[in-house]
Formats: C-alpha cells, sequence, structure tokens
C-alpha cells in the first residue's frame, strides 16, 4: 500500500537516508527541508531511482509555515500516512554552567517546538483518516543526558515524552507514535570528522560497544519497519540504535575533561582556588 511519508530535514543525513528509503519503497515522499538547495536535491534523486515526491521548503520551528507545509500536502495527496519528525541541529557544545540563552531558545525552538508543530498537524489530519505512524527523532543523549549537550538532552528527553503522551491520545485512532534514539550515526558529516581523526567521535566509537557508528540507512530501515502492518502494535516506545553506547561511559569522562579545560567558570573557580 502506498503511503504518503513527510520527512522532515529529509535535505541531507539520516532524513536523507530516510526518504530514499521510504521512495525505493514505493511511497510518495514529501521531503522537508529549511535549505532549498539540499531538499530539491533529495527530490531529483528520488525521481532519478523511479520514486515519486514532492519539495516542500518548511521551518519547522515556525508554526506557520509548519502549517502551510501540511496544508499543501493535504491538497496534493488527500493527507499524510507517515510522519517522520527528523529536523534538527547539532549544538554548539557547552557545560551547562556556561550555556548562552541563545543556545538554549535554539534548541528548544527547532527540535521541539518544532516537533510538536509537526505532530499536532499531523494527528489532526490521521485523527481523520484514521491511520497515522509518526516516529519521532530522538537521541541517547534525551535518555541519559549528555556532558555538554544540555540543551539538546533536554528537547530529545521533551520529544520523548511528548512520544509517550501523543501514543496514548492516538493510539485509539489507529495512529501510532514511536521514537528513535541514536547514538553516534555515520552520516556525510560525521564520516569526515571521522575521517579527518576527531577525537569527539574516535571517542564515540571506542565507548561503543559495536565499535562502529549506525548507518543512517540502518535507521531508515527501521522507520519504514515501523510505518509497516507488522509493527501495527508497537506504541509509545523508544527505540535506542546505539551499537550499546548508551550503557556505556567514555564519552561523557571525554566531554568532561574537554569542556572543562576551556569553561570560563571552572577557569573562574581554579583561579580563586
Ligand atoms: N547524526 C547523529 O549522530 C545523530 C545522533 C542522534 C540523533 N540525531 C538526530 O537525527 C536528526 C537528523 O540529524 P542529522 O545528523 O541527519 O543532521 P543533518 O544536519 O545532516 O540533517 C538535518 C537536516 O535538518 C534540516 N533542518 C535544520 N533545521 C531545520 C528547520 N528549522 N526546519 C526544517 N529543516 C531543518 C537541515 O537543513 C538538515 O538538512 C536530528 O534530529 C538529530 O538530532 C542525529
Amino acid at each position: 500500500m502506498e503511503m504518503v511519508t513527510l520527512v522532515t530535514g529529509s535535505g541531507s543525513g539520516i532524513g536523507r537516508a530516510i526518504a530514499l528509503e521510504f521512495a525505493k519503497s514505493g511511497h510518495p515522499v514529501v521531503v522537508n527541508d529549511i535549505v532549498h538547495e539540499a531538499g530539491k536535491r533529495v527530490l531529483s534523486e528520488i525521481e532519478a531511482g523511479g520514486g515519486e515526491g514532492s519539495f516542500i521548503p518548511a521551518d519547522i520551528s515556525n508554526v506557520i509555515q509548519v502549517k502551510s507545509m501540511f496544508e499543501k500536502a493535504r491538497k496534493k495527496y488527500g493527507g499524510v500516512d507517515i510522519l517522520v519528525n527528523n529536523a534538527g541541529v547539532p549544538g554548539p557544545f557547552s557545560l551547562v554552567a556556561d550555556m548562552a540563552d541563545e543556545t538554549w531558545h535554539k534548541t528548544i525552538s527547532i527540535h521541539l517546538n518544532g516537533t510538536f508543530f509537526c505532530l499536532r498537524e499531523a494527528a489532526r489530519l490521521m485523527m481523520v483518516a484514521g491511520f497515522g505512524r509518526i516516529i519521532n527523532m530522538a537521541s541517547i543523549a534525551g535518555l541519559l543526558g549528555t556532558v555538554g549537550s544540555g540543551e539538546y538532552g533536554a528537547a530529545k528527553a521533551g520529544i520523548i515524552n511528548l512520544t509517550m503522551t501523543a501514543a496514548k491520545e492516538l493510539g485509539p485512532f489507529n495512529i501510532t507514535v514511536n521514537a528513535i534514539a541514536p547514538g553516534m550515526v555515520g552520516t556525510p558529516t560525521n564520516v569526515k570528522l571521522k575521517d579527518k581523526g576527531s577525537p569527539f567521535i574516535n571517542t564515540a566509537i571506542e565507548g561503543t560497544p559495536t565499535g562502529r557508528m549506525t548507518d543512517p540507512e540502518e535507521i531508515a530501515k527501521l522507520i519504514l519497519f515501523l510505518s509497516s502492518e507488522a509493527a501495527a502494535n508497537i506504541n509509545g516506545q523508544v527505540i535506542r540504535v546505539d551499537g550499546g553506547a548508551g550503557i556505556s561511559i567514555g564519552m561523557d569522562d571525554f566531554m568532561h575533561s574537554f569542556l572543562s579545560k576551556k569553561s570560563p567558570t571552572v577557569m573562574k573557580i581554579k583561579s580563586t582556588e
């Protein structure tokens, strides 16, 4: 069965892999991104592979743009069957004591507000249709906290909690809502960093029991499964895809010593000792 699939932030990275996987499986895909060239490029890839889709640009942190995106999708396809709330930005890394207000607000606005705005619009369409699958991109940071990413972890924890509430509220309408919590993913950006010998990436890999990053395609295939009939009774779950990194503590030790060395708050305390 063809299912109209909207993937936010699918102009690159994990979102791109999800969009391509769904298109390859015969589903019409709405590619969304704030960066127009990136979104258009992925739509071209979909079409070159014989798939069907459209590009609807929108900033997911802007409620008016989100409403307009869903209205355009509804007009074109009659509704949205699957929503993958994937768009996001990485944090600039700082200890909570050093964090700028702007860092906090930006991350919460894109990750948490953006996920909520899209989920709400999708829920309204899906409740009328009597079917839907919503998959929210969280992170192991949202389950465990991560040194240097307080704002990002809090946003992802909020996404996880919203996933559970939405799963309870929407389940009776044949809509499932689940979250994926990846560890380090081998996106082109992270692979480039790894190739440059980034200690951040290397420490994350060393702290991962399977000894590698997750391929974006592995996450895409999991999301395809969660959207399938076989997964119709999986609801309100947070699925870790992290090679077991979440049960290891190496990354936090690394980030703690790395950030403490340049933390104005820590340096001030040390200078008065
Ligand atoms: N890469 C990882 O290791 C990793 C790990 C855990 C979770 N995640 C999560 O997976 C998701 C995708 O990450 P990625 O690594 O593929 O990132 P990425 O930067 O490669 O892709 C994110 C895409 O989202 C778009 N985007 C950013 N802000 C947007 C906005 N306001 N509106 C619409 N689009 C916007 C970007 O333009 C970009 O194309 C994010 O939610 C991220 O937090 C990533």
